[in-house]
């Protein structure tokens, strides 16, 4: 095994540091946020780093690069509030791609990355109507991180939508038949499927497989 030190990383090129540490901390939900600009045209663009962080009440938060190199999602939901978070089905994964780009502040970045935009009632942003498992937020808190000049943002869950069958009689929401992707580092895709599922653990007991 190699053992690699801050010295050693803080010498690489730079985007070979990106991807190294961008995929250390290992998988995570390639989802595309909607947002709606200051002349209502709609917003899009994808983020990995999205996080649980509590269920009761719905907390769930990303992480948003500083405000230069990402800046018109979090300028939205700072005016407005709301915005969508919405899975990536498998056989959309090069449009997801593209809405990462940098995009002008004029271009609709649903329309620019083959995307179209889905609007519900008593929701003011838009959804990705592609998506079959999507939710929208409410702006809790913007966290700045002094470290690095990045913002932790976090929302309440205010609706869900989601295809009927993928929400088992547990709770437990089956992503893997909805195709969604799970991404790693900064252009990364998988598929994923079900290894197996467990009863929550005690100390006391031995592990019990319940898939
Ligand atoms: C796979 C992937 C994951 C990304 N994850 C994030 C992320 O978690 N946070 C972030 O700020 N940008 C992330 N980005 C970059 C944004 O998509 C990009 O900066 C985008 O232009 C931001 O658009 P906006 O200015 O409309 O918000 C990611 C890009 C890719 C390709």
């Amino acid at each position: 095994m190699k053992h690699i030190s801050l010295t050693e990383i803080n010498e690489w090129d730079r985007f070979y540091r990106a991807n190294f540490i961008n995929s250390l901390s290992g998988f995570k939900s390639a989802t595309l946020i909607g947002t709606l600009k200051e002349n209502r045209q709609p917003n899009l663009a994808l983020f990995s780093n999205i996080f649980h962080v509590g269920a009761q009440p719905a907390v769930i938060g990303f992480v948003n690069r500083p405000r230069e190199a990402a800046p018109h999602t979090l300028a939205n939901i700072e005016r407005t509030g709301v915005y969508t978070m919405n899975l990536v089905p498998e056989k959309y994964i090069a449009q997801a791609h593209q809405s990462s780009a940098k995009f002008k502040i004029e271009t609709d970045e649903f329309l620019a990355s083959g995307f179209s935009t889905q609007f519900v009632d008593k929701v003011d942003a838009p959804f990705v109507a592609e998506s079959i498992v999507k939710y929208a937020l409410q702006l809790l808190e913007i966290i700045p991180v002094r470290h690095n000049q990045t913002f932790i943002v976090l929302g309440s869950v205010t609706h869900v939508i989601i295809d009927d069958g993928l929400v088992s009689n547990d709770g437990f929401i089956h992503l893997e038949k909805a195709n969604t992707i799970t991404s790693l580092g900064i252009d990364g895709y998988y598929s994923t499927s079900l290894q197996s599922r467990y009863k929550y653990a005690k100390a006391d007991e031995p592990v019990v497989k319940i898939v």
